[in-house]
């Protein structure tokens, strides 16, 4: 019996056949909404629990391209192909191009695409069904720049089923001023810069994209294929999906597998030393928010049950690191951060990828639960999920499903805080305020 189940299972998915690469899982802060399901636990809470509180920070939804992609990458390879006398229709993986025309501008720039827009509504009213039980807020929060106010305008429709007026929006200033007090910290932070990383990563970006030239070169010898021009094929396969819901720059027969894994390395690279790990500074640029949704979720007469905000793609990560997840460290006794990201190979293995961490729309949650789980004492545990995937926080896992118990809990943050928790003595800066205050009614 058990000999013919294995053997069924065997011939269902025979191992050829079974691999499906999707790029769009691979292509880092241009990733499209998606759930990786790593660790494989389930969404739903643990048997015996329930959510009585929850908190999300939201990064933006899709948009048609930033200024800085589109100026150094994108509008480039634009002109460049605009003024060429390759002739394209003579090649193989390319041909595409004779009749290509590009789907931005820069009218559009920073934009939310419609897709985007969508995306924002479904995540609404997937929250709303999974909390439908708890009570709807009085507010949400946004960042002001455009793009993170309209995903909190689309992602309330979704989530009021287009009754919007149920909810209001409060717009947090994108200030240098602020210091902590706001969700974009990182903006009045002298000790970050947007530019960290990119000279870690350009080692790595020297490898992968010398074979992908060689090989385009061969089949469209009068184009003189750069480093940038192969980033931004595989950036517009992102964007020109988000835009026009497909496009050519994903074909298999352009870039396969392993050279998709290359430029997602190369960008994991760039945000472990951007935002992550890579920079002692990430976590306590991330801490003021964790702090201020724990005291939220915490204290039983806050004044709301869900609490959500829109940021930008760089604080996510950092908050991914005030928690301890994705630590290519962890578990191995030793902190050799540099070691776990070499610049000329692939770490397959690595914990921290960019395209799980922060795709558009990406969302942790932080879930405050009610418990009466066989083997576990009754009472209140909290998780943490990324993108719908619950994250076990290491050194904090003592409750069902892999939560961590409400003492245990409060003692992690705690300790997170004595080491993370000053913001002006990592940011090397003036005295502005260290905490977010934004949730406090
Ligand atoms: C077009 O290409 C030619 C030949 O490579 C070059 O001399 C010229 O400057 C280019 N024009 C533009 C507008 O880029
Ligand atoms: C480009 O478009 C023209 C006109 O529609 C068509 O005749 C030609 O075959 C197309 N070329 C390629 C390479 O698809
Ligand atoms: C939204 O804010 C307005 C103005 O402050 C207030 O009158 C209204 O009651 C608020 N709505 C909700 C749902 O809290
Ligand atoms: C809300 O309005 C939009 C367009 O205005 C519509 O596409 C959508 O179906 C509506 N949603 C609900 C839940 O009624
Ligand atoms: C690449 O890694 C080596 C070995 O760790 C290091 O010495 C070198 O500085 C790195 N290069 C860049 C550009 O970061
Ligand atoms: C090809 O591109 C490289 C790098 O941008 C440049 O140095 C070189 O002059 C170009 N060659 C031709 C023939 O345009
Ligand atoms: C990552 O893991 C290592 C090894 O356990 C640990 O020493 C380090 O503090 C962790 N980093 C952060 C920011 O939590
Ligand atoms: C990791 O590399 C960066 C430069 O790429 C360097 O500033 C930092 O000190 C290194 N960290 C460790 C722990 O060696
Ligand atoms: C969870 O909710 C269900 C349905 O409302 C209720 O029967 C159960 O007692 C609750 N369990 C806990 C631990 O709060
Ligand atoms: C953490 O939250 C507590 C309670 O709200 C607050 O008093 C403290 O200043 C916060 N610390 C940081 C570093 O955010």
């Amino acid at each position: 019996m058990q000999f013919n189940t294995l053997m069924l299972a065997l011939t269902a998915t025979p191992a050829l056949a079974s691999f499906n690469f999707n790029p769009l899982e691979h292509s880092a802060g241009i990733s499209p909404y998606f759930s990786p399901h790593n660790p494989p636990i389930a969404v739903s809470p643990p048997q015996g629990c329930n959510v009585t509180r929850a908190a999300f920070l939201i990064r933006h939804a899709a948009i048609y391209a930033n200024d800085f992609d589109y100026e150094s990458y994108l509008e480039p390879l634009v002109k460049k192909l605009r003024n060429t006398t390759q002739d394209w229709a003579a090649t193989q993986s390319l041909r595409f191009l004779a009749n290509w025309t590009a789907p931005v501008d820069d009218e559009h720039l920073e934009k939310l695409t419609r897709f985007g827009m969508q995306q924002a509504m479904l995540l609404g009213a997937d929250i709303r069904q999974r909390y439908n039980h708890l009570e709807i807020p009085k507010k949400v929060w946004s960042s002001t720049a455009d793009r993170t106010v309209k995903s909190a305008e689309a992602f309330l429709a979704g989530y009021t089923h287009n009754n919007t007026k149920l909810v209001n929006l409060t717009q947090i200033e994108e200030s240098k001023k602020l210091g902590a007090d706001s969700l974009t910290p990182y903006k009045s932070c002298k000790a970050y810069s947007s530019s960290y990383g990119s000279k870690q990563s350009s080692k790595f970006i020297d490898v992968y994209t010398k074979p992908i030239i060689a090989r385009l070169k061969a089949e469209a010898p009068r184009f003189n294929f750069t480093q940038d021009d192969i980033t931004a094929m595989f950036e517009f396969c992102g964007y020109e999906t988000v835009i026009r819901g497909d496009s050519p720059f994903c074909a298999p027969t352009l870039f396969n597998a392993d050279e998709w894994l290359g430029f997602e390395y190369a960008n994991d690279i760039m945000y472990f030393h951007n935002t992550g790990y890579g920079r002692e500074l990430s976590p306590s640029l991330g801490f003021p928010w964790v702090n201020a949704t724990v005291s939220a979720l915490d204290d039983e007469s806050s004044s709301q049950e869900l609490y959500v905000s829109f940021t930008h793609r760089e604080l996510p990560p950092t908050v991914i690191t005030a928690l301890g997840l994705y630590n290519n460290s962890a578990f191995t006794g030793a902190n050799d951060v540099n070691q776990t990201m070499p610049n000329n190979t692939i770490n397959y293995n690595r914990a921290w990828k960019s395209s799980e961490i922060l795709p558009f729309l990406t969302n942790i949650a932080i879930e405050k639960m009610s418990c009466e789980s066989p083997g576990f004492d009754e009472g209140s545990y909290y998780r943490v999920l990324n993108n719908a995937s619950p994250q076990p926080l290491v050194g904090c896992r003592d409750g069902p499903g892999g939560s961590c118990s409400q003492d245990q809990f409060l003692k992690f943050i705690k300790t997170r805080g004595e080491s993370y928790g000053d913001f002006n003595k990592a940011c090397d800066g003036d005295d502005l305020p260290s905490s977010l205050s934004i949730y406090e009614a």
